[in-house]
């Protein structure tokens, strides 16, 4: 394997070095090429050679990965709010747990490729099979979700952190295997904390390194290699779990002289467009927005340069009205996840709001209304 540093370029062309490692609602593939610009733009501005770069809503992380394909960050700063995306995160980032890891998703991948696949995969209502096992790792009231005990008035919790590295390797091959089988890859937890998708189509899991070559171009890595050159990177991250709050100021001191701030939140439903929200089980309420575009405003004010993307509608459009100081653009987008009964994509809009102005991408600017 080369190493990372051999083959970076920042042309916006995408190689593959490192790529998100799963496939995550209101990921950013189709908006990166935008994004990349908006960060050079950054760079260019804070003549600086590599950012310091916070992503307070990780998810997928596919400008992250996008910018380190560039060699563009120098120390990075990831959050998240759901514990076992974070924890999959951590056990990818630690060398001692990396080689353990990945013999247990091929021990997975191998079991559901030749087993009973809708065994394998299991079910939340019953506490089967791997989705059973999962939950078991995470919900602190073991006895109850062994017993399948589904009562409505049950309260349940979520661990904050696995404790020990076998639950933890037990965990993120559980999650990596979940994405690739679940319904669309999609995350969801039920009120009582369960992670609760049904199985989707897939009836292989490609990580066999020729098999996975055979769908891809030539330059393609193979999955272990992906999880290797991602586990270099994430290991000088630093790694949080938490509300996004607790990465931004004031309650974290950033730099502003050498940092790049992303925020991607989840999407904002009105009734024009109701987009999948629901990520954790606390969800994001237009309270959660007003506040977020409330500190965008004040990171706008305060000088930092910050870029933050949402679906585009009018409630999203009026929220961020207020402040004459920030630069509005409309990008036209087909989104992954939602998608119609035909299973074609459908076109929609992405709002960009930036504190520095991004009109060398041309993209449609446009005035927000209150
Ligand atoms: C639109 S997704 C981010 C997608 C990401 N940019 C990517 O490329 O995959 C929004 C993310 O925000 C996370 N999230 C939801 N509420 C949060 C909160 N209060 N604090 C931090 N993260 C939160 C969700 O778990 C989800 O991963």
């Amino acid at each position: 394997m080369k190493n990372i540093k051999d083959q970076q370029s920042f042309d916006g062309v995408s190689n593959t070095k490192l790529k998100p490692l799963i496939k995550w609602a209101g990921g950013k593939t189709r908006l990166n090429p935008i994004l990349i610009k908006a960060a050079e733009l950054a760079l260019k501005s804070l003549h600086t050679e590599k950012l310091d770069y916070y992503e307070p809503f990780f998810g997928g992380g596919a400008l992250f990965f996008e910018l380190h394909n560039n060699e563009k960050i120098d120390k990075g700063h990831i959050n998240d709010i759901i514990p076992h995306l974070i924890s999959f995160y951590e056990t990818v980032a630690d060398d001692k747990l990396l080689n353990q890891l990945l013999e247990k998703i091929e021990q997975l991948a191998n079991e559901f490729n030749e087993g009973d696949q809708k065994e394998i995969y299991g079910s939340a209502k019953e506490n089967t099979g791997w989705v059973g096992d999962f939950n078991k790792l995470w919900m602190i009231d073991d006895a109850d979700v062994k017993n399948g005990d589904d009562n409505e008035d049950q309260e349940y919790t979520i661990k904050d952190q696995l404790q020990t590295k076998h639950d933890k390797i037990q965990s993120a091959a559980l999650f990596y295997v979940l994405n690739k089988t679940g319904f669309n890859g999609m995350f969801r937890l039920s009120q009582k904390g369960k992670f609760n998708i049904p199985k989707g189509d897939t009836n292989k899991i490609r990580l066999n390194d020729d098999d996975f070559k055979k769908n891809k171009s030539k330059e393609s890595l193979s999955v272990k290699e992906y999880f290797q050159n991602a586990s270099s990177i994430l290991k000088n991250t630093s790694i949080t779990c938490g509300s996004y709050e607790k990465l931004l100021p004031p309650m974290n001191e950033i730099d502003k002289s050498r940092s790049f701030i992303y925020l991607d939140p989840p999407y904002y439903s009105d009734s024009e467009n109701s987009g999948f929200t629901d990520y954790s089980r606390e969800g994001f309420e237009k309270s959660d927005h007003q506040k977020i575009a409330n500190i965008f405003n004040q990171l706008v004010e305060d000088g930092y340069k910050v870029v933050l993307s949402n679906n585009s509608n009018t409630g999203s459009k009026k929220m961020y009205a207020e402040n004459k100081n920030i630069f509005a653009y409309e990008v036209d987008v087909s989104r992954s996840i939602a998608k119609t009964e035909k299973g074609k994509r459908l076109p929609s809009k992405e709002l960009l709001v930036s504190s520095f102005n991004l009109d060398d991408l041309h993209l449609e600017k446009i005035e927000l209304i209150k």
